[in-house]
């Protein structure tokens, strides 16, 4: 009984033994079952978080910015900036169908591309007015078909957004290629400052235009991950909104021409009187190129003088604006010839000391070493502290507010 009581006392052990071993290979298999799951899980979603486009989070760090004053409209460029900078030949990248508009569209929202909503004739082709789904729109018809590489880079542009860069909503590629513009209400900085027909700006508007003509350059420069460069800097590409602030404007068509056209890459691309003496002579491009021709803005915007200035008398000469100024800049008092230069639509409702100011700026920009022109970011940081002093000294916008001129009398 004690034999067949070990003998069963026995068999309860070996079969305890054996559950506990068949409990210890099954918990080692299950365990190796969720190690498993489990790296297969993360590794999925590991992949399913991983950028679209994979060198993204390596751009982040180099997208840093360099100071405050960036709105979160700046950040969404940036990630447009970022698709066109991780997918080399933008082979990867889909158009968006929402950007494109259908000829019909196009052409019931222009009378039918009528002369009475054209605007104006540009180096690209026309441009109409337009109402667009309730929105006015600028509508420009380039003389020129679309190429893939040429959307694909159009579609970058359309997310590039900034209170100071005209905005392109989208295009059509029917018959000829379209860009859809939002529309500016006042017209172009030229017609501003050379046409007749609209009231003078005011020196205050002037620096005002001045610096958001200015930022908007400093975003593509510096802000995006690939570098653009404008190259066709000049009075007539730099807009005039409702609020009488600039906006610079075809930025990066000269880009699309270029991806669009295979036979000129290194095309010349300008306006004579802006151009800066190393692109028009070897055609070198940098952003160095904005800067020359954003001073030739400032001397405009101080004389109101075309970028090449007619010389009077018999004679058919003709002067650049930038070495008329430079007569005077290097004259051992500059001050006493410069209000000679100054538009005389102002009056005596200006500074000569911040006329002075912007004038040794645009000299600056001018220079014919481009390495010693001052970068965009600089200039921004100038153009702050001149506007910031200006304000002060616009005598007309002192009297046109009532309330200030009664707090200075003391009534
Ligand atoms: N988005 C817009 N809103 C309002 N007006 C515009 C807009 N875009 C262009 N314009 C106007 O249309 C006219 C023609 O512009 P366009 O850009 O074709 O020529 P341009 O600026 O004179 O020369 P370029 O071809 O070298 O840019 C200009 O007078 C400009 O003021
Ligand atoms: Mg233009």
């Amino acid at each position: 009984m004690r034999l067949c009581g070990s003998h069963i006392g026995i068999q309860a052990g070996i079969s305890r033994g054996a559950v506990a071993a068949v409990s210890i290979a099954g918990a080692i298999v299950l365990l190796f079952l969720l190690i498993f799951l489990y790296l297969k899980v993360f590794k999925k979603s590991k992949v399913k978080r991983a950028p679209l486009f994979p060198s993204q989070a390596e751009n982040n760090s180099v997208l840093q910015h360099r100071h405050d004053s960036v709105s979160p409209l700046d950040k969404m460029s940036e990630s447009a900036a970022l698709v066109g900078r991780s997918s080399p030949g933008l082979t990867g990248i889909t158009v968006d169908k929402s950007l494109e508009f259908s000829y019909e569209e196009l052409a019931r929202a222009t009378n039918d591309f009528s002369l009475a909503n054209k605007i104006g004739q540009g180096g690209f082709g026309a441009v109409y007015y337009a109402e667009l789904r309730g929105e006015k729109a600028a509508i420009k018809k380039m003389d020129m078909q679309a190429s893939k590489e040429f959307l694909a880079e159009l579609k970058v542009l359309t997310h590039v957004h900034h209170l100071n860069l005209v905005r392109l909503i989208g295009f059509c590629t029917e018959g000829s290629l379209f860009l859809v513009y939002e529309f500016i209400e006042n017209g172009n900085l030229s017609e501003h400052l050379h046409g007749s027909g609209r009231d003078p700006l005011s020196w205050a508007a002037r620096v005002q235009i001045a610096l958001d003509s200015a930022r908007g350059l400093e975003y593509i420069h510096e802000h995006t991950v690939r570098v653009y460069i404008h190259r066709d800097i000049k009075s007539a590409n730099i807009l005039i909104d409702k609020n009488f602030r600039g906006k610079v404007a075809d930025f990066g068509l000269t880009k699309l021409t270029e991806v669009g056209s295979t036979s000129l890459p290194t095309r010349l691309v300008g306006t004579f009187g802006y151009m800066s003496p190393e692109y028009a002579q070897y055609g070198d491009v940098s952003p160095k190129v904005d800067v020359y021709a954003f001073g030739v803005v400032l001397y405009e915007l101080i004389s109101a003088k075309e970028a090449v200035v007619k010389m009077d008398g018999l004679t058919t000469e003709s002067k650049g604006l930038v070495a008329l100024f430079e007569d005077v800049i290097n004259q051992p008092d500059p001050r006493i010839y410069l209000p000679k230069l100054v538009d005389s639509r102002l009056g005596d409702k200006y500074t000569l000391d911040s006329v002075h100011k912007m004038a040794q700026l645009a000299r600056a920009c001018t220079q014919e070493n481009p390495q010693l022109r001052p970068s965009m970011r600089s200039i921004v940081v100038a153009l702050m502290t001149l506007s910031s002093t200006t304000e002060d000294w616009d005598v007309g916008s002192f009297y046109e507010n009532q309330a200030l001129v009664n707090l200075m009398s003391g009534r």
